[in-house]
């Protein structure tokens, strides 16, 4: 999975980094994963017989919205305020808690793989049936790169502003 992020964000602040995930991230998934929920209810109903049809995968996209949507509140909320004002100690327990549900995030687009044959269609998948699977593929790699950043660009300097000022 290619989670390179498009940006180079050495340079940006805290607070413009923030601003970039919930513009780009958050405020995307919010948009896409509706869409997704919609068109695989769809597929699920029209090709109920066929024997690659992805049963309960609607299902297992509402679930995901729901943590997904609680994760983000938090995360707008209470962890972001708290790094844009450099309170890096006492945000270091949101920030295992965010890293341990992104955890959740993985396992839950793992189940999509298995419901899905790793996002292929059958030949003779509708365009619906098509457009579904292009568009899991493009939300699973932006949540990757939305992830990443996070784990490896805000949290990371959150934990060593954290050290430096232990060393100081
Ligand atoms: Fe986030
Ligand atoms: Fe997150």
């Amino acid at each position: 999975m290619n989670a390179q992020v498009p940006l180079d964000v050495s340079a940006l602040s805290t607070e413009e980094l923030v601003t970039y995930i919930v513009s780009r991230f958050h405020t995307g998934h919010r948009e896409q994963l509706p869409e997704l929920i919609t068109l695989s209810r769809r597929v699920e109903h029209v090709h109920a017989g066929h024997a690659r049809c992805p049963a309960g995968l609607a299902d297992e996209l509402e679930a995901h919205l729901q943590e997904m949507e609680s994760h983000m509140l938090k995360e707008e909320q209470v962890l972001f305020p708290m790094l844009c004002r450099g309170m890096n100690g006492p945000a270091q327990g949101p920030i295992s808690v965010m890293k341990f549900e992104h955890g959740h995030h993985f396992d839950a687009i793992e189940r999509i793989h298995n419901l899905t044959q790793d996002l292929i269609p059958p030949d003779d998948a509708c365009n619906t049936w098509r457009a579904l699977y292009a568009g899991l593929a493009t939300y699973a790699r932006e949540l990757a790169q939305h992830i990443k950043l996070e784990n490896d660009v805000l949290f990371a300097q959150a934990s060593q502003a954290v050290k430096g000022a232990q060393n100081a």
